[in-house]
């Protein structure tokens, strides 16, 4: 892969990202690069750009099915497109999210959801949401040998909740609270957290106070990695393009003109050649 920079070694290797190595990034220095796919040709290439961390996001309702928000996801729609992203990488760490209510009920329900991901579809660890409210959740799913990588801030399977998709822990107070929830998910044994959608000095405030990486989405520069999400990267929908995301290609444009050209091809002829 790469040569050339210090301090990047993940980057440089060919060797499997596991939770304990994005650990070690943080405490080198590393910057953590996360995205999330859905599909098998997207994960393929996610891996091969050298992308440490995979994400098989529950933004699949949104994205990829095509639903308002992620709440009616199942746990069978992740585990179908988790087996599909799984035979698509090779080298990065993949985590596959826990759907609205695939763990909120029950901890028995939990670890057998959970369990699925990495028995049905390989994965190597799961997210979900929330703080000290799913930490015993949380601690026992690590105690069965499962990487737990947790979500705070502007949570999406609480939108209903929130009143909308709204910046969160805008308060002195719900800031303190952040922290101590980032603080009670690395106590119950999470690798790592994801940050969305929060100030940027709040975001940096937890990244200082707890151990284990934070991972940024709408969060500042201040975490120890960043994720987007790969359809809004793309710019795939010509609709939708989130404030904290970055187009670095525009997609829809390449793939709608593709469709236009091969109608317009079939329609006078021009395809399939003689
Ligand atoms: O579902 C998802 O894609 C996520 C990321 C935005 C972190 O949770």
């Amino acid at each position: 892969m790469c040569s050339g920079i210090t301090g990047y070694e993940n980057w440089m290797s060919d060797k499997r990202l596991s939770a304990p190595a994005l650990i070690q990034m943080k405490k080198t220095g590393q910057k953590i690069v996360c995205l999330t796919a859905y599909d098998y040709p997207t994960a393929r290439l996610v891996d091969a750009a050298g992308v440490d961390l995979v994400l098989v996001g529950d933004s699949l309702g949104n994205v990829v099915l095509g639903y308002e928000n992620t709440l009616p996801v199942t746990v069978d729609d992740m585990v179908h497109h988790a087996k599909a992203v799984a035979r698509g990488v090779s080298r990065a760490m993949l985590v596959v999210d826990m759907p609205f209510m695939s763990y909120q009920t029950s901890i028995p329900s939990a670890l057998e959801n959970a369990g699925r991901f990495l028995k049905e579809a390989g994965a190597q660890g799961v997210k979900l949401e929330g703080g000290a409210e799913v930490a015993e959740t949380v601690a026992k799913l690590v105690q069965a040998g499962i990487p737990v990588l947790g979500h705070l801030g502007m949570t999406p399977q609480s939108v209903h909740a929130f009143g909308g998709y709204v910046k969160q822990a805008r308060s002195a107070d719900a800031q303190e609270k952040l922290i101590s929830d980032a603080q009670a998910l690395q106590d119950a044994g999470a690798f790592a957290i994801v940050l969305e959608l929060i100030p940027s000095e709040a975001a940096a405030q937890v990244t200082q106070a707890v151990e284990i990486p934070t991972i940024g989405i709408g969060a500042g520069s201040g975490c120890d990695g960043q994720v987007l999400v790969v359809n809004d990267m793309l710019g795939m929908d010509e609709r939708f393009a989130p404030k904290h995301s970055r187009q670095y290609a525009r997609l829809h444009e390449i793939m709608r003109s593709a469709f236009e050209s091969y109608a317009e091809d079939v329609r006078f002829g021009r395809f399939p050649e003689d």
